[in-house]
């Protein structure tokens, strides 16, 4: 089972850039579009959510190695999908409502112009890995459910219980208090577990030759209904790559993202020719306007929280959150650092 995206894939799979440049830089056109000019850098540099620290650097390492962006970041988000110790993504992940781990995972490389995705597939570790098969090896984008785990099956993926003994206690702990009308007795009164985690982590990463790509994996919003899927299989939503802009993607409330589709919308934003981070806070912008009553506080601020990580095709990185306090991870060409996140609203 090769991981490597073969030389094949990339002869004439260059930049899309358009023809001609201007003071220099690679003038980029698009129908119904201002033309931008990107200046493209000179670094390897990674982004991704703060759980990605060892993800962007050992994605900045392997691209500085030369392995293609995209194989480089899908070893790094694999390190937390295959960490028991990480509840929100692979391996350990919490699972839905019925004590079963479904997980979502989706997948761009900028100089193929291609993408992955599986939704809801039990059983196996890696789902990333899954997303790049179903881009290297089908004419389609997404696989789901019992499908999506015959075809890793196929490729040689082995099925696994993905419940470690804490994340099933972690379960049974919320069934057992679940509310006052079901079944299930009690078993530790006045720790109803109120908060239900939305864990993820994407990396996006461009080289020193300009080259894009992204990933985004996930176990999902815990305690879900079975068969629900998030915003991290959804391309455009959970992550996207134009290798002539950059890349964004996304962790925090899934429906937030799908109704903006929030990764497309950031890399347009930075098409526009705002900042990683002015893109982000941009379509967080558009989340709350989108919000429905019910998920707004009584000052219009939403109840819930979301992230947006991005980087342009010049190396520059950046992140916004709906709500202070968060932090992002970032390979900056040298060394791997958590910077705190700009925010919309400061919690009190
Ligand atoms: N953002 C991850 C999810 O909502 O499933």
């Amino acid at each position: 089972m090769s991981n490597s995206l073969s030389r094949r894939d990339f002869l004439g799979a260059a930049s899309g850039v358009a023809a001609g440049a201007t003071l220099g830089l690679p003038l980029i056109t698009h129908p119904g579009f201002p033309a931008v000019h990107i200046r493209q850098g000179s670094k390897n540099v990674a982004v991704a959510s703060a759980n990605g620290l060892r993800g962007v650097e050992l994605t900045g390492r392997l691209v500085g190695e030369g392995m293609d962006t995209l194989d480089a970041a899908i070893e790094g988000v694999k390190t937390q999908e295959l960490d028991p110790d990480d509840s929100s993504v692979g391996y350990g992940g919490l699972p839905n409502e019925d004590g079963v781990v479904q997980l979502d995972a989706s997948c761009m490389h900028g100089p193929t112009k291609r993408a992955g995705a599986v939704g809801a597939l039990e059983g196996i570790k890696t789902p990333s890995v899954v997303a790049k098969y179903v881009l290297l090896y089908t004419d389609h984008i997404m696989l789901v459910g019992e499908g999506a785990k015959r075809f890793a099956l196929s490729y040689g993926f082995k099925e696994e219980d993905l419940m470690t003994e804490r994340s099933r206690a972690r379960w049974l702990a919320w069934r057992a208090n679940r509310g006052p009308d079901d079944d299930w007795i009690n078993v530790e009164r006045g720790k109803e577990m109120v908060i239900r985690e939305t864990g993820t982590i994407n990396i996006n990463v461009v080289n020193s030759n300009g080259d894009i790509s992204s990933v985004t994996t996930t176990s999902g919003l815990s305690w879900k209904i079975p068969g629900r899927v998030g915003d991290s299989p959804i391309i455009g939503a959970g992550q996207y790559t134009d290798n002539d802009i950059g890349a964004a993607g996304s962790t925090g409330r899934g429906e937030a993202n799908i109704q903006v589709c929030g990764a497309f919308l950031t890399v347009e934003n930075m098409r526009r020719g705002l900042s990683p981070t002015d893109a982000a806070l941009e379509t967080l912008r558009r989340v709350v306007a989108t919000t429905e009553p019910r998920l707004l506080d009584e000052q219009g601020r939403p109840t819930f929280n979301l992230n947006f990580y991005a980087t342009n095709k010049a190396g520059e990185f950046g992140a916004g959150t709906i709500w202070s306090g968060g932090r992002y991870a970032a390979f900056d060409g040298a060394t791997a650092a958590l910077h705190d996140i700009p925010y919309l609203y400061e919690r009190e």
